[in-house]
């Protein structure tokens, strides 16, 4: 049964309140990209399934139905800020949201690996993809791609993702609606972007959530692995490393991608 009624009446006031659902697409991404001109700001597109559904740097984001929420918001007037930054606060509202429908404490409950997946115990839970891009009115827009885990078939999952990902069932043991989880990821969204939540705030509870800040980590970046020291996020949201050579760099989203040590 679908539940369109909690993103119906979900607090939000712009983000989500219009939104199409699709049985099968691409990518949400895709598609929200190719219609923008002529959806409001805030637009939301949810999919029960998505047959090419992307992640970063061309990986492929594995979304069959019935596993997970798939969905895309557009952005028509972002606030001036760093892509990190604004990946970071997407990243807050979803853990905000999980918290809320989990009752994980934001302490102990879940994390950001710098700097878009959510991690729950070591596993990812969601991944995000923010994307700029020309529309076809000539304007620049901003979508927020989100794709997270609620109940994995673990016979189905290829093997490289079982090991590493977890779902909200795995986590809770509990069965949850995708769109009641939308809604609450749109809600948390507005309080994010409200300029009333300084990016110093936000800097500052993206931090407390960081699952890589005082870690080992390797960095990933243009086919060389660096190993390094997770020092800091920056105020831009950038991540602050020391690399083993001794150089303290600050690293930027972009083409790079972090492996945290496991412990
Ligand atoms: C990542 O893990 O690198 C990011 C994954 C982002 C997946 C979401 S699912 C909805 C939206 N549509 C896509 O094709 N990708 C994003």
């Amino acid at each position: 049964m679908n539940n369109y009624k909690a993103l119906s009446e979900s607090k939000a006031v712009k983000c989500g309140k219009s939104f199409s659902v699709y049985s099968s697409v691409d990518s949400t991404n895709n598609l929200i990209k190719k219609m923008s001109a002529v959806l409001p700001d805030g637009h939301l597109i949810i999919a029960d399934e998505q047959l090419s559904g992307r992640g970063r740097q061309g990986k492929r984001f594995y979304s069959p139905n019935g596993e997970g929420l798939y969905m895309s918001l557009l952005f028509k007037n972002p606030r001036d800020c760093s892509d990190e930054l604004f990946t970071a606060k997407i990243s807050l509202a979803v853990c905000r949201a999980v918290d809320r429908i989990t009752c994980t404490d934001n302490n102990n409950g879940v994390g950001i690996k710098w700097v878009n997946d959510i991690y729950f115990g070591g596993k990812k839970l969601c991944g995000i993809l923010c994307e700029r891009f020309s529309a076809a009115d000539g304007e620049k827009y901003v979508v927020a791609g989100i794709g997270l885990n609620i109940k994995l078939n673990g016979r189905a999952l290829p093997s490289d993702i079982s090991q590493i990902a977890t779902s909200l069932y795995d986590i809770t043991r509990n069965d949850y609606d995708k769109y009641v989880i939308a809604a609450f990821i749109c809600e948390e969204l507005e309080k994010v972007m409200n300029e009333e939540f300084t990016p110093e705030e936000a800097i500052a509870e993206y931090k407390r959530r960081s699952v890589v800040i005082g870690r080992e980590i390797t960095v990933h970046v243009q086919d060389e692995n660096i190993r390094a020291a997770a020092l800091d996020i920056c105020e831009d949201g950038a991540l602050l490393v020391r690399t083993e050579d001794g150089y303290t760099k600050k690293l930027r989203g972009g083409e790079i991608s972090v492996r945290v040590k496991q412990r």
